[in-house]
């Protein structure tokens, strides 16, 4: 087991690849609190999961709830060795001039600011436990963007750009800071990215050296790697996982 006796808060883990993360993490021995803004699908998750889960509501965009969510972890499982913040959203994919200020503010909020405060939220927790692991997840939007996702990968791009410079101010701590690329994904935000053209889809695989787009499974096993002690000296990457798409 390699994550035994941790402790791991992944956001928006209710859906997608954030379930697929918590999953993962338990199978391997941590705890975890799965939390979503959609307390169900959190409720879901950490009831298949079993007794090493809670699940936590709560919205990002709310520093009290951000707070709280904390605190319940703590409360829950006595500290907090690693965060995963996984939570994100998009505006569909569309032209520049059509993304509306409210699009472009709500994608902000979420993806980064939101990330922001709950980094800052469970800093104090990791100090406390003598170090531990942040795993962002980024995009390769942020690294390679194309068209119609402009405020999307902007998000992105900061979160690459946080990641980075948490990475070097938080290493005295040994806080390892560190973010996952992934490619087009198979989970319910997908269609949000690919847009409504017919045979989007296609094409994109066909951008795809390995074939094929990331199943939530491949992101989970970046994060389960970033989260362990074989990844002590690994901090400050922008790790894609990607089929080779940046290339
Ligand atoms: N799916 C892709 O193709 C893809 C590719 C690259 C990066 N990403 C990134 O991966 C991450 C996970 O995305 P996913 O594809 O699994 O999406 P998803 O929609 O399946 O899951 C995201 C979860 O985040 C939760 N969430 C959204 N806003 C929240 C908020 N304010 N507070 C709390 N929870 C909130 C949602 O309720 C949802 O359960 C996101 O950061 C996304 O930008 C996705």
């Amino acid at each position: 087991m390699r994550l035994k006796d941790k402790v791991a808060l992944i956001t928006g883990a209710g859906s997608g690849m954030g379930a697929s993360i918590a999953e993962t993490y338990a199978r391997e021995g941590a705890k975890v609190g799965v939390l979503d803004m959609q307390e169900d699908a959190a409720r879901k998750v950490a009831g298949e999961i079993g007794r090493n889960a809670i699940a936590i509501r709560c919205d990002l965009v709310k520093r009290a709830e951000i707070d709280a969510a904390v605190a319940a972890t703590i409360k829950a499982f006595g500290g907090i060795d690693i965060l995963v913040n996984n939570a994100g959203i998009s505006h569909v994919n569309k032209p520049v001039l059509d993304v509306a200020e409210d699009d472009f503010d709500r994608v902000f909020d979420v993806n980064v600011k939101g990330l922001f405060m709950m980094t800052q939220a469970v800093i104090p927790h990791l100090r406390k436990a003598g170090g531990g692991s942040i795993i962002n997840i980024g995009s390769t939007a942020g690294l390679r963007p194309r068209p119609g996702l402009s405020a999307y990968s902007a998000t992105k791009g900061a979160v690459h750009n946080l990641t980075k410079t948490l990475a070097v101010e938080l290493a005295p701590d040994k806080i390892r800071v560190t973010a996952i690329a992934p490619v087009a994904t198979e989970t319910p935000l997908l269609p949000t990215f690919l847009g409504n053209a017919p045979g989007q889809r296609d094409k994109f695989v066909a951008t795809v050296p390995l074939g094929r787009l990331a199943q939530p499974q491949d992101i989970a096993n970046m994060a389960l790697f970033l989260a362990t002690a074989e990844a002590e000296f690994v901090t400050g990457n922008i790790v894609e996982v990607d089929g080779g798409r940046c290339v």
